[in-house]
């Protein structure tokens, strides 16, 4: 496709379209246009909920739920499951007697937006009668807070603590279309509580047409007779505003190019409305966002195209929560700025961005894929599916018609698959396992599981959570290191280095490279020049605990000089602050457990305090270990994987590439590359990883 913005044509349907985004017909400032816009400020909060669509079923959905365990609620996006379902509950008398309402969503940010939306709407603070619980942050009162939305892992969490779920009368899964691990897992733990507690009532709540699968998973009805159903399904009918969709007449070959030129085109030609845009990552968004604005830019100075501002905004799960929900705000007069949103599938369900009109749908997401043989998971760029190219569609029309752009032919679209592929089919299941053990479900083969993961994949895990010590040879949870494992909030690799690392005395050290690592977008360039002073010739790990102990060491003169020097060493500020965060809270779960924070670059005993650092890093991360090979190309140990070292990698600039080394996690782009690697001797994977690496003589 050559960047003439004229040469992408679109067809919607059976009409052809040849220009390009055809006008809309509508003058820019007319009344109309005032009115959609500030319709929400128009109706009052009340008026807003009466007008939602679930309102009318408002009586049916209580009374289905008195006379069945599970009702499945289908509806549109907007319909008002998510914010209303929870605020019926309450104002019925579910939540009397000092109870609360779970509601559980497959994102943070879904969760902390929706809270604060509902808090709003019940003129309420945020964390007193409606509050929010995701993974490091949380605003709750365990005293007041009546309707709780959480991520579903937090859920399953909690349910260590409260394995029956005591004291919920109802849970709510929402989103569970999306099938997200936690979703799947939490579907099979909620379906066994409900086997004890015959008073726990479900809701599933799903956008789109999954409700009989869902229905027939928590239907405990075993004879014919369909009235002795424990379980049902409401649909609610939406009176979304239509949106019209387009397709490209012909593919297109570089799909960033043709986005840029459709946003532009949009912004161009069309009325205002914001737009949506649907790309893969937090590297093509970036540019993207940069691209939008310098063209607008270009032509606003040789004063062509469209006189209205914009404000384009990025969107990714590596953002800061405060940077994501700028994206909800208000940017103005519409008639005079137009908001242009660039996300990845984050806002493809959920989340509600008030004024989106347009929605540019590239075809294409990013997602977790894994390899059960190799043992290794990675991020792929793939197609979307049909019910996502559907949800996405569906983020334009909430206040008016909408339009879509599809970045590809029909034909392609009816040759998508019509779902996506469940994440536990596609996931690394150590985790999640580990959690299973810890509430006490020993058979893990034959967990009830809604649609089942892959045998290699569970044997996999039980594999790896027995070299990681979290399991015995029978398979049962050890203690304490098993136990501890399951409850730290990071994965059994971190939780595990953590806890050999107090045994190797740098605990202080680990902790701070296990606090970057979970931290996405830390720098920004991923060039080290800026940044060469830090940089160790062990590797990358060693260079993050350098770059935060710098860091550190100027935060804590006080506040204004870390921010200059972020900037001088390319560095995101913002999610250095959250590295800090994350740091304090892994640490609080140490002093939990008694696990002692010491330093091995003060203990005089320890020569070279890069050894235990990187041993402990071993000690979690032990599946990760490659070996060079005579190509330049890196082989896994045990499984004989091919890798390659990713550009980003400190190691890269050394002269000889190094024999051994241990990767953190493994992208895909156009080869398999390893990123976060350091260099290793590999006699201390048999020392830390003996149930793994047998020493053959
Ligand atoms: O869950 P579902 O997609 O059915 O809808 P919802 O999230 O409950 O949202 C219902 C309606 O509330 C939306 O159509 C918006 O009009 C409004 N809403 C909003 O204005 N701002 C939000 N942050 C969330 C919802
Ligand atoms: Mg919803």
């Amino acid at each position: 496709m050559t960047s003439n913005t004229n040469n992408s044509n679109y067809s919607n349907g059976n009409t052809n379209i040849s220009s390009l985004l055809d006008r809309d017909g509508g003058d820019t400032n007319s009344g109309n246009v005032d009115f959609i816009f500030n319709s929400n400020q128009r109706l009052s909060i009340t008026q807003q909920r009466i007008a939602l669509p679930i309102y009318q079923y408002r009586k049916h959905l209580l009374y289905l739920l008195e006379t069945n365990q599970t009702v499945v609620v289908v509806g549109n996006t907007g319909c008002g499951k998510t914010t209303q379902i929870p605020q019926y509950l309450h104002e019925s008398g579910w939540t009397d007697g000092y109870r609360t309402i779970a509601i559980t969503q497959p994102r943070r940010v879904a969760a902390i937006s929706v809270a604060s939306r509902v808090a709003t709407e019940m003129n309420e603070e945020l964390g007193h009668t409606v509050g929010y619980s995701v993974r490091f942050d949380e605003k709750v009162s365990a005293e007041h807070t009546r309707i709780k939305y959480m991520t579903d892992g937090m859920l399953i969490r909690e349910m260590m603590l409260d394995p029956l779920l005591s004291k919920y009368p109802v849970v709510m899964i929402d989103e569970a279309h999306e099938r997200s691990l936690a979703t799947d897992v939490l579907l099979g733990l909620v379906k066994k509580v409900q086997g004890r507690r015959k008073d726990l009532k479900i809701i599933i709540s799903s956008a789109t047409m999954d409700a009989e699968l869902f229905k027939q998973f928590f239907n405990n009805n075993i004879t014919n007779d369909k009235s002795k159903d424990t379980a049902a399904i409401i649909s609610i009918e939406g009176t979304n505003y239509p949106v019209d969709v387009h397709y490209l007449e012909q593919p297109t070959l570089n799909y960033l190019d043709t986005t840029l030129n459709t946003v532009i085109d949009i912004h161009n030609l069309q009325p205002p409305g914001d737009i949506l845009v649907f790309l893969t990552g937090q590297e093509e968004i970036d540019k993207m966002v940069s691209s939008i604005q310098d063209r607008v830019d270009a032509q606003q100075q040789q004063q062509k195209g469209n006189k209205m501002k914009v404000n384009v905004l990025p969107m990714y799960s590596g953002l800061s929560i405060n940077k994501q929900i700028r994206v909800f705000e208000k940017s103005g007069d519409p008639r005079k700025i137009r908001k242009i949103v660039v996300a990845t599938n984050i806002a493809e369900t959920s989340i509600t961005i008030d004024g989106i009109v347009y929605v540019v749908d590239s075809g294409f997401v990013k997602i977790k894929s894994y390899n059960p043989t190799s043992g290794l998971e990675s991020l792929v760029v793939v197609p979307t599916s049909q019910s996502s190219a559907d949800q996405r569609a569906g983020r334009a029309g909430r206040n008016r018609a909408g339009k879509c752009y599809r970045l590809y032919t029909q034909d392609a679209f009816t040759k998508l698959p019509v779902h996506s592929i469940p994440e536990i089919q596609r996931s690394n299941l150590a985790p999640i396992i580990l959690q299973l053990k810890a509430l006490g479900i020993d058979n893990i083969l034959h967990f009830d599981f809604i649609s089942p993961a892959p045998t290699i994949s569970l044997v996999r895990a039980l594999e790896v959570l027995y070299g990681l010590g979290a399991l015995n040879d029978n398979g049962q949870l050890t203690q304490p290191t098993g136990h501890i494992m399951a409850e730290f909030p990071v994965d059994p690799s971190f939780s595990k280095m953590i806890i050999q690392s107090e045994v190797l005395g740098c605990s202080k050290e680990v902790l701070s490279i296990a606090a970057m690592l979970n931290v996405q977008g830390i720098f920004t360039n991923h060039n080290h020049k800026a940044r060469r002073e830090f940089i160790v010739k062990e590797g990358d790990h060693l260079s993050l605990l350098n770059i935060y102990n710098a860091y550190t060491s100027k935060s804590s003169n006080g506040k204004t000089s870390a921010g200059p020097w972020c900037h001088e060493h390319q560095i995101n500020h913002k999610a250095m602050q959250r590295v800090v965060q994350v740091r304090k809270q892994l640490e609080a779960y140490c002093h939990k457990y008694s696990i002692k924070v010491v330093s091995c670059l003060t203990n005089a005993a320890i020569k070279d305090a890069t050894i235990p650092i990187r041993k402990s890093i071993i000690s979690g991360f032990f599946t990760n270990a490659a070996h060079l090979q005579p190509d330049g190309s890196y082989m896994t140990i045990r499984d004989k994987h091919k890798l390659f070292m990713h550009p980003t990698s400190v190691l890269c600039s050394l002269a000889n590439s190094p024999e051994w080394v241990l990767f953190h996690d493994v992208t895909i782009t156009t080869k398999e590359y390893m990123k976060d690697i350091t260099i290793i001797d590999p006699k201390w994977l048999y020392e830390m990883a003996p149930h793994f690496y047998v020493y053959e003589k």
